[in-house]
């Protein structure tokens, strides 16, 4: 099928209540109409998603966001106009009709509008805001090609968009709104450096908080082999006999000896390393190996979102 054809038939599928997985530059989205509440319901009951996890809506054009909410701070203002469409999510105060499963009864609201052609025209052609998580099971690595999605969900939706490995490859930036001052919940496709380039300093949620995205609950984003951060060459001897993977961060010293070696990025770019990120964890993952070891990456840049689902997926951030 074409491009133009699958999305339209996509699109009426949405229309008609059902579900797609779909590309953004970010990750894969499960997507239902956002006025739909049985829709929604179906996403997360296919994520095995908790109901007190509320969902983003995907929008195709920043005035689409005005409608669903109270106003729009002028610093948020200032986010959209530089960044959207791109990785960045605003969470606003809600006005209107959307149902309460999408924001989980929450007084706010978060919007975006990812930067890829086959997802802006599937919002287009549906005609609807579409409510959509990451397409992977609740707890799990987002996908980033339609081959993860398909293993972990492919009988359950109703259609998978493929748009190939998603260029950013970690979830979008979320900043709220909803407060005095706006304040960063989840790093990610947008770096602290650009946002506070252009409306200033920003409050963070530091990761001991009570979570206010409950994707920033932790082990989220967790394979199922354990990953360690905390490790040192010499201490490899305490692991003889185990079988170890490494995740590298830029190109690794030859003369280390692990069963298998995923580099994120040879010339160390954290770019690179965030579009490689879930897919090299997943394919460590599926070796079976006892343990998975992850280089740590300079917290700049996208090395602050690289480094928030490193801990996550080690389960080192105690759990809140
Ligand atoms: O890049 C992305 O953001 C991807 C693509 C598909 O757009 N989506 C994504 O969705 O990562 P999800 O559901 O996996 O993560 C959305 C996060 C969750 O942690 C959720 O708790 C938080 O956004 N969230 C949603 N609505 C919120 C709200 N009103 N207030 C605070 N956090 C909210
Ligand atoms: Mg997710």
């Amino acid at each position: 099928m074409k491009d133009a054809t699958a999305i339209r038939h996509a699109a009426k599928i949405i229309e008609r209540g059902g579900i797609v997985a779909f590309p953004t530059e970010t990750v894969y989205g499960l997507g239902a109409d956002g006025y739909n509440p049985l829709a929604v319901a179906r996403v997360f009951e296919v994520k095995r998603r908790p109901s007190f996890d509320p969902l983003i809506l995907h929008v195709a054009d920043p005035s689409d966001a005005g409608k669903l909410v109270k106003g729009i701070p002028s610093d948020a203002k200032k986010l959209i106009e530089r960044f959207w469409p791109g990785p960045l999510t605003v969470v606003l105060l809600k006005e209107g009709n959307v149902p309460d499963i999408v924001t989980a009864g929450l007084p706010t609201i978060a919007i975006r509008m990812p930067n890829h052609p086959m997802a802006l025209l599937l919002i287009k052609e549906s005609k609807c805001p579409i409510a959509a998580p990451s397409a992977n099971p609740f707890g799990y690595l987002s996908p980033t090609t339609a081959g993860h999605v398909r293993e972990q969900l492919g009988d359950q939706v109703d259609l998978i968009l493929d748009g190939g490995p998603c260029p950013v490859g970690v979830e979008s930036t979320i900043v709220s709104f909803s407060e005095d001052k706006p304040r960063l919940l989840r790093p990610g496709g947008v770096s602290l450096e650009e946002i506070e380039t252009i409306i200033g300093k920003v409050e963070i949620n530091s990761i001991q908080d009570k979570p206010s995205a409950p994707g920033m609950l932790s082990r989220h984003y967790a394979p199922r082999t354990p990953i360690v951060l905390d490790w040192r060459e010499e201490s490899l001897d305490s692991y003889k006999g185990r079988r170890i993977g490494l995740l590298a961060f830029r190109e690794p010293d030859p003369s280390l000896n692990f069963n298998h070696i995923e580099v994120l990025s040879k010339k160390g770019d954290l770019r690179e390393a965030a579009a490689s990120l879930f897919a090299a964890i997943r394919r460590l993952d599926a070796l079976s190996l006892d343990l998975i070891f992850a280089e740590t990456v300079p917290e700049i840049g996208l090395g602050r979102a690289i480094m928030d689902r490193l801990r996550r997926a080690s389960g080192i951030i105690s759990r809140s």
